[in-house]
C-alpha cells in the first residue's frame, strides 16, 4: 500500500451532502460535497476522541461530528467547539487531515499523501469517450490488491467492456505486445471471440461461423487503476486495498451504444466478475507485463519512502492508537508541525522492499 498517489476512492454519483465513509489503505476517509458541489475528502477520525465524522452531517462548508458537535471546515481545521464559551479560541491542534480532491470522468480522486503539488505522480489522462451508456458497480475480493491487478490485467478481461458478447475466458488472445511508461504499462492484443452458431432457415442445420477478431488495449496506471478499450467501448477499474488481504474493485463501463437496459448490463457484468472469483482469489498472480511493471513501480515508490507499513500498523497500532496518512498541510504549514494529534502511518524501510 502506497501513499503519495492519487487514489480514486468513489464514483462522483456516490458523493453528496450526506457524508459517506470509504475504507482504503487500511484507513478510513469521509467523503462529502461542499455547498458549491465540489467533493471533499478528510480523514474520518475526529481529532477530539476519534469519532467517525462520516456519521455526522454537513452545514455550509463544515462537517459536524455527531458525538460532541465539533465543527470541521473543508481544510480540516476545527472552527467551533460547542462546549467552549463563544470567545474561547479553538486550539490549533484541533484539526484533521484534509486531502486534495478532484473529480475526473465520474470518479472522485484524493491525493493521499503530503508531498508538494509539483512532485506528485499524475492521475491517468482519461479521455471523454462520449458514452451513451455508463454502468458502474463494485466487487470485493479476498485477495491482495496487486494480485487482483495482475489477474485483471490479462488482455481478455477487456471483453468485459463489451455487452456480454463473449466471456473473457472464451476469447483467444494473439499478437500481444506490451510497453511500459513512467507510471504504468500497457498491453495490446487481438481477441478472437468463440465461433458463432448459425442455423439454417428451418433451424435444422447448424454450423460454426468464425467471429471477427477485435483489438483490445489494457493499461495500468499507478497505484491501482486498470483501463480497457475494445472497439468503441471503454472500462476503468479501481482496485482499492481495503486491508492487506481484501480488495474492493470498483468498475465503470462507458459504451458508445448499448441496446441493453442498465440493470441487465449491470447484472451481466456482476455475474461475469463472479465467475472470475476462483481465478482471482485462488490462482497465483500471472506474470504479465503489467504485473511486472506494478511490482517494479511499487518497489521504486517504497525506495522513495512511500510504502505504508500495513503489517506494522496491524501488529502494533491496532486498538492502541490511530495513525493517519499525512496530508500536505503537515509540510506546508511548519508552525503546525507539533499540532497534529493523530500520528502518521509508519512507512516501510526501503531495504525491506
Ligand atoms: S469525538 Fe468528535 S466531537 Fe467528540
Amino acid at each position: 500500500m502506497l501513499k503519495n498517489f492519487w487514489w480514486p476512492l468513489a464514483f462522483s454519483a456516490e458523493v453528496s451532502r450526506k457524508p459517506i465513509r470509504v475504507t482504503a489503505l487500511q484507513e478510513e476517509f469521509v467523503l462529502y460535497s461542499l455547498p458549491d458541489g465540489r467533493a471533499n475528502v478528510l480523514s474520518d477520525l475526529c481529532v477530539h476522541r476519534g469519532g467517525a465524522l462520516s456519521e455526522g452531517w454537513t452545514q455550509g462548508d463544515r462537517i459536524i461530528c455527531p458525538y460532541h458537535g465539533w465543527e470541521i471546515q473543508a481544510d480540516g481545521a476545527c472552527v467551533r467547539i460547542p462546549a467552549n464559551p463563544p470567545d474561547f479560541p479553538v486550539p490549533r491542534k484541533a484539526r484533521v487531515d484534509a486531502y486534495p480532491t478532484v473529480e475526473q470522468m465520474g470518479w472522485v480522486w484524493a491525493f493521499l499523501g503530503d508531498i508538494p503539488d509539483a512532485e506528485r505522480p499524475p492521475m491517468p489522462a482519461l479521455k471523454d469517450a462520449g458514452a451513451a451508456a455508463i454502468i458502474t458497480g463494485a466487487i470485493s475480493w479476498r485477495a491482495p490488491y496487486e494480485q487482483v491487478i495482475a489477474h485483471m490485467a490479462e488482455p481478455e478481461v477487456a471483453a468485459l467492456a463489451l455487452d456480454g458478447e463473449f466471456a473473457p475466458t472464451a476469447a483467444k488472445v494473439s499478437g500481444a505486445s506490451s510497453s511500459t511508461g513512467e507510471w504504468g504499462a500497457r498491453i495490446t492484443a487481438t481477441l478472437t471471440p468463440p465461433d458463432r452458431i448459425e442455423r439454417s432457415l428451418l433451424g435444422l442445420v447448424k454450423r460454426h461461423a468464425p467471429s471477427a477478431p477485435c483489438e483490445a488495449l489494457v493499461a495500468f496506471h499507478m497505484p491501482c487503476v486498470t483501463l480497457y478499450r475494445i472497439g468503441d467501448d471503454h472500462m476503468m477499474m479501481a482496485h482499492l486495498p481495503v486491508d492487506t488481504e481484501t480488495t474492493l474493485t470498483k468498475w465503470m463501463i462507458a459504451r458508445k451504444t448499448s441496446q441493453t437496459e442498465p440493470e441487465i448490463a449491470h447484472r451481466r457484468m456482476a455475474a461475469a466478475l463472479e465467475r472470475m472469483r476462483p481465478r482471482v482469489e485462488g490462482q497465483p498472480a500471472p506474470q504479465n507485463a503489467i504485473a511486472q511493471a506494478c511490482a517494479r513501480l511499487r518497489d521504486e515508490a517504497i525506495a522513495r519512502g512511500w510504502g505504508i507499513d500495513a503489517h506494522l500498523i496491524q501488529a502494533e497500532y491496532a486498538n492502541i492508537k490511530a495513525v493517519v496518512i499525512p496530508s500536505p498541510a503537515r509540510r506546508e504549514v511548519p508552525e503546525l508541525a507539533a499540532a497534529w494529534v493523530m500520528k502518521e502511518v509508519p512507512t516501510v524501510k526501503p531495504r525491506d522492499a
